[in-house]
């Protein structure tokens, strides 16, 4: 039988282009994209994965993009985040946030803690949503939360502290399906994840695209860097 992954991870990219090739405004896109989370979110919790983490914005977006588009995603994700509340409440989903949560306004930051806080003993599954994230600086801020307190384990203080490692991660509006990259999402958990892309813009991937990307992924064959089985192995 096919074994579903654990913890999946989307990098939800495409956004701007979608809307760029229809002739409308990227935040256009950014809404559409928006909208095509939930029937993706609910599809993965029915088939039993336990951890959905989608990369809705990084810090390097905060830090690198025009305002008027980052304050069309604030007001995006404000009004998501209170129909995320009821919504995703009423079907006992759990919402976590990870990211440098300081870089957000302060209505966000305090939506996401609230509905965190609300949804917390869920237990359907866990819908992670990176906002302000970047796995780099998800690092250095435990590194340096561990040195203060003298631990020598950083992971304890990183944001997904307890989620279980990364299986697959699939990315959507890669320029080139061949090649294709992290943009700082999730590094320390994905050690071993395969990755899976394709150049389908984020507000065009459906259930149906996201059923191949674990075909794929059922087709693959991890080994954690030990061998199996040895055909040359004769025995001393
Ligand atoms: C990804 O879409 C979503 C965010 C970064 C918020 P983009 O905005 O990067 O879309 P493209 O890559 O320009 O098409
Ligand atoms: C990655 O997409 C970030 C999100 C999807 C939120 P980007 O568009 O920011 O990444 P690059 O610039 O193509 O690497
Ligand atoms: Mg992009």
């Amino acid at each position: 039988m096919n074994k579903i992954p654990k913890h999946v991870g989307i990098i939800m990219d495409g956004n701007g282009r979608w809307a760029e090739e229809r002739s409308m405004q990227r935040w256009q896109g950014h809404l559409a994209g928006a909208e095509n989370i939930e029937p993706i979110l609910y599809h993965a919790m029915n088939l039993g994965i336990e951890v959905l983490t989608v990369y809705a914005l990084s810090l390097d977006n905060i830090k690198k993009r025009f305002d008027d588009e980052k304050q069309h995603l604030f007001n995006i994700f404000n009004s998501k985040l209170d129909y995320a509340k009821k919504e995703f409440h009423d079907k006992n989903i759990k919402l976590r946030f990870i990211g440098n949560l300081s870089y957000l306004p302060s209505d966000i930051r305090h939506k996401a803690k609230q509905v965190a806080q609300m949804t917390n003993n869920n237990g359907r599954g866990t819908f992670v949503m990176a906002m302000a994230y970047n796995g780099q600086d998800e690092i250095k801020r435990a590194v340096s939360e561990a040195l203060k307190l003298g631990s020598d384990d950083f992971t304890k203080y990183m944001d997904s502290y307890d989620f279980s490692p990364v299986d697959l991660i699939i990315r959507t509006g890669v320029e080139n399906p061949i090649i294709t990259r992290l943009s700082d999402f999730l590094l320390w958990q994905s050690a071993y994840a395969e990755i899976y892309s394709t150049s389908i813009y984020w507000p065009d991937f459906t259930v149906a695209e996201f059923d191949l990307a674990l075909e794929y992924y059922f087709e693959s064959d991890r080994k954690y860097g030990a061998i199996l089985s040895r055909k040359d192995w004769g025995g001393f």
